[in-house]
């Protein structure tokens, strides 16, 4: 099954970035290029019924994955990015992290209001990061289509924090 596989090569690395924090390190699986193909067809199995006009992934390790879902689903990708990175004008909203804060930017073009938004992260942690990029996305006029992660710390309850704001949510590995 596609989440034993997940689970077993993702890493633990105590204490990174900061002292407390247990860090689920996901690029072992960039290694294992049968896994990664597996990770794409799943999420895409999970979608393919779904109306999907874009898929957005957050940066930066939503990224990974993102861009290459969108590409099965044959949708265009939008980038979310951290504060500064974007070069044309942004629609922005800042949110907080289970080690900080943080503001993302999504470019005011990204995409058409009324389309259907797949909004994918790698983790799903305190489910923050992808609220934030949810309001971003309703805020201009975007729908939410679902929410897609590899691997969610099901202790820190994001799935609860973000089950109202979409009926699709996809987390391989929980
Ligand atoms: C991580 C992860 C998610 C977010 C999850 O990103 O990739 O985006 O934290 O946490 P949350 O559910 O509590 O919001 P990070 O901000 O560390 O950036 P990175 O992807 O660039 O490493
Ligand atoms: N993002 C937020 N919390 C995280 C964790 N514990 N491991 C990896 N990425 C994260």
């Amino acid at each position: 099954m596609i989440d034993q596989q997940i689970k077993s090569v993702i890493r633990d690395i105590p204490d990174f970035p900061k002292p407390g924090i247990v860090f689920k390190d996901i690029t072992p699986i960039l290694k294992e290029p049968v896994l990664c193909e597996n990770i794409v067809n799943a999420f895409a199995a999970h979608f393919q019924n779904a109306t999907v006009d874009a898929v957005a992934g957050i940066e930066s390790r939503g990224f990974l994955f993102g861009l290459q879902l969108a590409g099965k689903l044959g949708v265009p990708f939008v980038p979310i990015r951290k504060a500064g990175k974007l070069p044309y004008t942004v629609k922005k909203m800042e949110y907080d992290l289970e080690y900080g804060s943080a503001v993302i930017e999504v470019h005011t073009d990204a995409f058409k209001p009324g389309q259907r938004i797949l909004i994918h992260d790698d983790l799903l942690a305190t489910g923050g990061t992808v609220t934030a990029a949810a309001n971003l996305v309703t805020q201009m006029g975007g729908v939410i289509a679902g929410f897609s992660f590899i691997v969610g710390l099901s202790a820190l309850e994001g799935r609860q924090k973000i089950a109202p704001l979409a009926d699709k949510i996809v987390v391989l590995a929980d």
